[in-house]
């Protein structure tokens, strides 16, 4: 077998290629890692956030809760505060309204138009909802207010989660 010889261009080749690679892998792995940081950090829109409510304290009767929601927005963390409306259906489940009106924004209350008692009422526009989040027809919003997940603690406490679509209308 004979030798197979490297010449000195070539073995300066290899050692410059090779020392040139990892040094651009050394910086290029840091940055990289720092542009997908946000994909890559779960997801936390499976979390509940407890409240001051408990199940025993609620009743037919919508009430106004609000609470603080850790927000991460790319390396930003920051806390929001939300408001729900929530009350048991006549089912006995426990319904978690968003306040958040269907036809522009603004943030609706309860039981406050006099001409429509024991609806959710918008003032922007007049807008109104009846209790389940229903939009009523010929109003401005043109969809039901939309409902947080709902989960009990063990201590009674009534938890909430990810904001979704209203089904149940
Ligand atoms: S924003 Fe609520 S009715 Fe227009």
């Amino acid at each position: 077998m004979g030798k197979q010889r490297v010449s000195r261009r070539q073995f300066l080749n290899y050692t410059i290629t090779g020392v040139g690679g990892f040094m651009a892998a050394s910086m290029l792995m840091p940055m990289v890692r720092f542009a997908i940081d946000p994909v890559l950090t779960a997801s936390a829109s499976g979390d509940f956030t407890a409240t001051d409510l408990k199940e025993s304290d609620l009743t037919s009767e919508p009430q106004r809760v609000s609470f603080t929601v850790p927000q991460k927005d790319a390396w930003y963390d920051s806390e929001e505060t939300r408001i729900a409306w929530v009350f048991k259906d006549e089912d006995g489940e426990i319904v978690a309204l968003s306040p958040v009106c269907k036809h522009l924004g603004c943030v609706v209350d309860w039981n406050t138009d006099k001409n429509n008692p024991n609806h959710f009422f918008c003032n922007c526009h007049n807008g109104l909802y009846s209790k389940n989040g229903k939009n009523v027809p010929n109003t401005p919003p043109l969809g039901p207010l939309d409902v947080y997940r709902v989960e009990i603690g063990s201590d009674g406490i009534i938890k909430l989660g990810a904001i979704e679509a209203n089904k149940g209308v």
